[in-house]
């Protein structure tokens, strides 16, 4: 249990690497040809499952300080568990399928709640043989010749593109990937700098079948974790995150800051092996009510907890829409989010898609429980952090999951 009272937050963060971008460091490096560093990799128990995934289908991965050091090697039959990692279990389907192996991938009991066919489905139509057990975990691939063809993601999903463009490396011909609505192209960048002959086309992806080479990484610091800090800043002083990654894939949380009234500002803005980086400074703002529909969704879908926390504190009704995607999150967000929310005081009303909160300026404070989720923790530590009377959170050990250190971070500000 972390006891939060209210208090001046303020100063300057720099929080750990980006998720998305360590998990596919680790696994393109697992399958390519040489060695690789891996700098400020996320080393949070999600990564840490991607790594001993890769480690099980024969790469070696070798933890060395705040660095993940990868040889690639040709990939061998394995058993693989994902433990809590949605994006460790669907992008192993598309990468195994693609290196004609024979694995099983396993999950803890919130993963192994969440829908594999999304990412089965489009991958039998490049030839894969993938079993689920009725559309979850445990998944079984079966080596499988691959033939490039034309697929959709029907879901808008970063994990489900990344999978089939994975695949794709090793089916014969050319596959095409469309979107209906562009998610992170995390992949895509990592993919061409590593030599894989792939092409973006607006919302499609071209990938033919290639072998990868080794690259140095240096992970951004993770937008998504900053957030917190962000928000904080945004409720109670100043703030400055330090070295975040801002590809604008993933930057719909300041499209939702505009709206809002949040003053902030980008400082320092470079590319730090192909991503755009930048350090965020955010001030103590008067938030309105947004309003946030379906396209804007893949750029903000993990901050989603976070913003509905800022939209609390802000001054008018907040509406959220096209956001059914939480529902299959490490929980189902929707509930877990308007829960935590009505537990500190809010007033928030759960829709099938989205919410409806009504800002009132202020959080009374008292207990929120995780549901061990890792992002409804964070959430709820900031809400509290700004809350009249702080309060208390139960199972928040689980931000280990994306940010271990995070209390310690909150403590020292
Ligand atoms: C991720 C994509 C998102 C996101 C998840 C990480 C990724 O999931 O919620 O935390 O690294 O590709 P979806 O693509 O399924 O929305």
């Amino acid at each position: 249990m972390i006891v939060l009272s209210r208090r001046q937050y303020a100063g300057e963060f720099t929080v750990p690497g980006d998720k998305s971008i360590t998990h596919r460091a680790i696994m393109f490096n697992g399958i390519a040809d040489g060695e690789a560093r891996i700098e400020n990799a996320l080393l949070g128990e999600d990564c840490l499952s991607t790594a001993a995934c890769m480690r099980a289908l024969g790469a070696d991965v070798r933890v060395e300080g705040g660095t993940v050091c990868v040889r690639g090697n040709v990939l061998r039959d394995a058993s693989c568990d994902c433990g809590n990692s949605g994006t460790t279990m669907r992008l192993l389907m598309g990468l195994i399928a693609g290196q004609r192996v024979n694995a099983t991938l396993t999950g803890d009991a919130s993963l192994s709640q969440r829908p594999m066919e999304r990412v089965a489905k489009p991958l039998r139509l490049l030839g894969a043989d993938i079993a689920t057990a009725d559309g979850r975990a445990p998944v079984t691939v079966r080596a499988a010749k691959l033939t490039g063809r034309e697929v959709d993601t029907a879901a808008a999903s970063a994990q489900v593109k990344s999978a089939l463009l994975l695949a794709a490396l090793g089916a014969e011909g050319e596959t095409f990937v469309h979107e209906s609505v562009k998610t992170r192209d995390h992949t895509e960048r990592m993919l061409a700098a590593m030599g894989a002959d792939i092409r973006v086309l607006g919302n499609t992806v071209r990938v033919k079948k290639s072998a990868l080479r080794a690259v140095d990484i240096e992970v951004p610091g993770d937008i998504s974790s900053a957030a917190y800090f962000m928000a904080l800043g945004a409720l109670l002083g100043e703030t400055l995150c330090k070295n975040v990654g801002v590809n604008p894939t993933r930057t719909g949380i300041l499209a939702a800051f505009d709206q809002m009234g949040v003053q902030y500002t980008l400082e320092n803005q470079r590319t730090v092996c192909g991503e755009p980086v930048a350090d965020i400074r955010v001030k103590k703002s008067d938030l309105k009510g947004i309003r946030l529909t379906k396209e804007i969704m893949p750029s903000l879908i993990d901050e989603l907890p976070i913003i509905a926390v800022l939209c609390a504190y802000a001054e008018g009704e907040s509406v959220i829409t096209g956001a059914e995607e939480l529902r299959i999150k490490e929980s189902d967000r929707i509930k877990t989010t308007a829960a935590m929310i009505s537990e500190l005081g809010g007033e928030i009303m759960p829709r099938e898609d989205g919410f409806i909160i009504r800002g009132q300026r202020r959080l009374a404070g008292g207990t929120a429980d995780s549901c061990l989720d890792h992002r409804i923790a964070m959430s709820a530590a900031v809400a509290l952090a700004a809350s009249e009377r702080g309060g208390e959170i139960k199972n928040a050990e689980c931000v280990n999951i994306s940010f271990p250190g995070f209390f310690d971070m909150l403590d020292r500000s």
